[in-house]
């Protein structure tokens, strides 16, 4: 059931890759919410077409962008207030990629080529994103604008690679950028903090179902699904969340708090005889 948060409410959502991105459930329930948005992702990405099934279903036009390209971003804003008819009340930036990772490159063996893009794609494009919003005056007062972390930006996981940094620096300039814009023009700017989710990009970290699976006993409420990260976002571009700004958002059913929970020591037990129990104690 629906309960029109976003009636009226016009968005960008970039990164919808398939039916598992994060992104592409969000645009879903934003279209069950009553906003009207546009879709932006790589050109190489639109054209392989699962986004027109999208953009049917939602009845939101496609715009191509280079998230690194600041005069894509451009085209994106310009394009996206002529089509939805004014300015834009949300952005979702559901944005990451690791040439490193996806090379196979260790933290300790970093192409700094490829940690250029890591942190151009996954991180600055945030800022780029914000800056053409600001410059354009393209966002009205109000506006919420989201990206989307991980807990690796506060403490290190095995695998999660170069892209440690590029979070940490996204809930930085969350930070940064959401001071200037909340004192200058009423926008937020927030980042959620997401269970390591099912999706293209989640899957290429390395050790990623033994993750999904500790991360799992880890929480008390269990890892946050795509949808339930649809829902949080929905929320934060609603009015009912005007006075959230400069946060990273932990969505991840308590898991970021937790230090060792008994469903995760009892699966970690398993591996020692019993002897080796006892000495634990
Ligand atoms: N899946 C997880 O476990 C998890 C957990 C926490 C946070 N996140 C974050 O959620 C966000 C969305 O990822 P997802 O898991 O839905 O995976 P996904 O693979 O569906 O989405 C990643 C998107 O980034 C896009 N992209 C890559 N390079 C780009 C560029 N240069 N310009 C524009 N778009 C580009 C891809 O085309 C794709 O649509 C990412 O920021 C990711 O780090 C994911």
């Amino acid at each position: 059931m629906g309960y029109n948060l976003l009636k009226g409410k016009r968005g960008i959502i970039f990164g919808a890759l398939n039916d598992m991105s994060i992104a592409w459930k969000v645009a879903e329930l934003a279209h069950a919410e009553g906003a009207t948005f546009t879709l932006s992702n790589t050109p190489v990405a639109c054209r392989m077409g699962t986004l027109d099934e999208l953009s049917q279903k939602c009845n939101a036009e496609i715009i191509p962008a280079d998230a690194t390209s600041v005069e894509d971003i451009e085209t994106v804003f310009e394009k996206s207030m002529e089509v939805l008819g004014g300015k834009i009340d949300f952005v979702l930036h559901s944005i990451g990629m690791s040439l490193n990772v996806r090379k196979k490159r260790v933290y300790h063996d970093l192409n700094y080529s490829y940690l250029n893009k890591t942190l151009d794609i996954s991180a600055i494009s945030f800022h780029k994103m914000l800056q053409v919003g600001f410059k354009m005056d393209a966002i009205a007062e109000w506006g919420s604008v989201i990206g989307l972390s991980y807990v690796a930006a506060q403490r290190t996981f095995y695998g999660y690679n170069d892209m440690s940094d590029a979070k940490a620096l996204l809930e930085s300039i969350a930070r940064s950028f959401g001071y200037i814009y909340g004192r200058e023009r009423k926008v937020r700017v927030n980042t959620i903090s997401q269970s390591p989710t099912i999706t293209t990009a989640g899957s290429g970290v390395k050790g990623f179902d033994g993750l999904m699976d500790f991360s799992e006993r880890m929480s008390p409420l269990g890892n946050a699904t795509s949808e339930d990260c649809a829902n949080y976002c929905i929320a934060m571009f609603s009015d009912l969340t005007k006075k959230v700004t400069m946060q990273n958002l932990f969505h991840d059913g308590g898991f970021s708090n937790v230090g060792m929970s008994l469903r995760a020591m009892t699966q970690y037990n398993k591996s020692f005889d019993t002897d080796d129990i006892e000495t634990l104690d």
